[in-house]
């Protein structure tokens, strides 16, 4: 039987927060403001050039400097250093967590397991520069002579997510002339659909995968392959100038045919969701450039220095996880909706599900035991306005507490008429409208009829956070995913779980591996499920053949 570990609601400082939290339940934004018309400007913190308002949350100074003594009980601090110190803090795969050695600059030292990891680090990333200088220069030449204009990078979850969010966000500073696509599903749909309008002979494939042996994007890379190899005549030779690989498993990129020349390394210790300024972000440096890329890595360092050396109650990473905490624990909240004010920004809160999801999605903690709270939120979220006329009426006048993340930029990358100010309004409106909401008696003044006045109404009282940032550059992009890596890490760090193993996805991939044979199966395989499972098996393999 699982033991139940109650360390952390035994703390002083969160049978504290509990009651305070009552107390602040009771209490509605509106007067928290009236009663103190200082809180707007004081209660923000500034880093790095990314500005957050925290005021609109359910809040007061003293939440912030329990949750802070909530932090300093629960070995945050120890936590930090530990992981920037290389320990192998992801105890149950026993590795270290060093994402933060990628961003290091050169002639830090990093030490792993006796060794300074810095100089490999740079090491690829200046194999990668070479490379990617070479194909955006046309130096670089397919196997049939002509330059390369398509890149396709095949991968899935962090081998994927990462590099589409990067480089949607980063199009501004793109080459236009290259053509960038992801392929991740397993559906051969997404493969097709990719390359339909691609010439072989200009395409370029990046086989992005940690262990190689995953199974959606190895079925992916095998399709490429025969792709590349029915379009240049099938000769064997074409795949060395049309494939390269980013992995830590040269051995089975050996065995797929791609010589290690071609290889982008990384290491054990870059966890998959954490890896998107490793040799994964190969496909952000094609499109962008080694300089930038090399900005976007001097933003993520910037923020990670933050993180490391800001005292807690203005560190932007430690303020976000501890609010994100204080709504999970302490109002039931479930979910937490990631809002970005910036089209560019369009793949960021499905890039965020995995960094939060993956991460911190965990029911037990370092030593096996049930945790007595819930650990982490479902984020999701969808670019400003847009879910303005969708969804957003859920998070105004529903049921549930949905704290949200307003992110946004002082600056446009495309200035067009009256655009950006009226999307900036827009931002400052919702986050108004959540917190102060619109009263009956105000809704009745207005000359509503009686029986349309609760429809009216809207509630306030739901907070949020509003990030704003100057512009959005790689480098600032840089600093807003390290934000939310080390938000993560605060929460998960606090909840005293493992944020950086993932055994969650293991069972339905070893099912699906015993499935797959009885699917393919020409005979009547014999079927040893449950009676759902076995009669969905029995169904699709009739009707899938008729
Ligand atoms: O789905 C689990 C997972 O291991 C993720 O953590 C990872 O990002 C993804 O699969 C892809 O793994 P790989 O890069 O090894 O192909």
């Amino acid at each position: 039987m699982t033991t139940t570990n109650t360390s952390l609601i035994e703390r002083s400082s969160w049978k504290a927060l509990e009651e305070h939290g009552r107390q602040i339940q009771g209490k509605h934004l509106r007067s928290l403001f009236a009663d103190d018309p200082q809180r707007g400007t004081r209660m923000t913190a500034e880093g790095v050039g990314i500005f957050l308002d925290y005021s609109k949350n359910r809040a007061t100074d003293d939440t912030v400097r329990l949750l802070v003594r909530l932090s300093e009980e629960s070995g945050l601090r120890a936590r930090i250093d530990a992981m920037f110190g290389g320990e192998k803090i992801n105890v149950t795969e026993k590795r270290a967590v060093l994402h933060t050695a990628l961003r290091a600059p050169r002639g830090a030292s990093i030490v792993v397991d006796g060794e300074n990891v810095v100089p490999k680090v740079h090491a690829v990333l200046d194999k990668m520069a070479g490379f990617c200088t070479s194909v955006r220069s046309g130096v670089w030449k397919g196997h049939t002579g002509g330059r390369i204009r398509n890149v396709v990078n095949i991968g899935i979850g962090g081998s994927d997510l990462g590099p589409v969010m990067a480089y949607e966000a980063l199009r501004h500073y793109s080459e236009r002339n290259m053509t960038f696509r992801f392929v991740s599903n397993v559906d051969g749909t997404d493969f097709a659909e990719a390359v339909r309008d691609l010439n072989p002979a200009e395409t370029l494939f990046i086989v992005s995968s940690k262990t190689f042996t995953t199974l959606e994007t190895m079925t992916n890379a095998h399709t490429a392959r025969e792709w590349l190899l029915r379009g240049l005549g099938g000769d064997a030779a074409s795949v060395a100038k049309h494939f390269v690989a980013v992995s830590t498993n040269a051995s089975e990129v050996s065995k797929f045919g791609i010589d290690t020349a071609n290889m982008f390394e990384f290491w054990d210790w870059v966890g998959g969701r954490y890896s998107m300024e490793s040799a994964i972000g190969l496909s952000t440096m094609l499109a962008v450039g080694s300089d930038h890329f090399m900005a976007m890595l001097k933003g993520f360092h910037e923020m990670d220095e933050h993180f490391r050396t800001a005292p807690f109650d203005r560190n932007l990473p430690v303020l976000m996880g501890l609010f994100a905490l204080w709504y999970a624990n302490f109002f039931g909240a479930q979910t937490v909706a990631v809002l970005p004010y910036d089209q560019y920004l369009k793949r960021f809160p499905a890039y965020l599900q995995q960094l939060t999801m993956e991460s911190n999605g965990k029911h037990v903690t370092l030593d096996g035991k049930q945790t007595a709270y819930d650990t982490g939120a479902i984020y999701w979220g969808e670019p400003g306005t847009n879910g303005q006329h969708s969804f957003y009426q859920l998070i105004h006048q529903g049921t549930r507490l949905i704290p949200c993340d307003f992110i946004a930029f002082q600056r446009s990358l495309n200035t067009l008429g009256r655009h950006h100010e009226i999307l900036m309004a827009n931002v400052f409106a919702q986050s108004e409208a959540l917190a102060f909401g619109k009263t009956a008696d105000q809704v009745k003044q207005e000359g509503t009829p009686e029986w349309l006045v609760p429809h009216r109404v809207f509630e306030g009282n739901r907070p949020s956070n509003t990030i704003l940032v100057d512009r959005l550059t790689p480098e600032t992009l840089g600093k807003l995913v390290a934000l939310y890596e080390h938000s993560v890490f605060t929460q998960g760090a606090i909840w005293g779980i493992d944020s950086f193993d993932q055994w969650g996805v293991e069972l339905g991939k070893v099912l699906a591996q015993r499935i797959i044979p009885e699917l393919e199966n020409s005979g009547e395989p014999k079927l040893g499920h449950d009676s759902s499972t076995n009669n969905l098996i029995r169904r699709y393999r009739v009707r899938s053949r008729g």
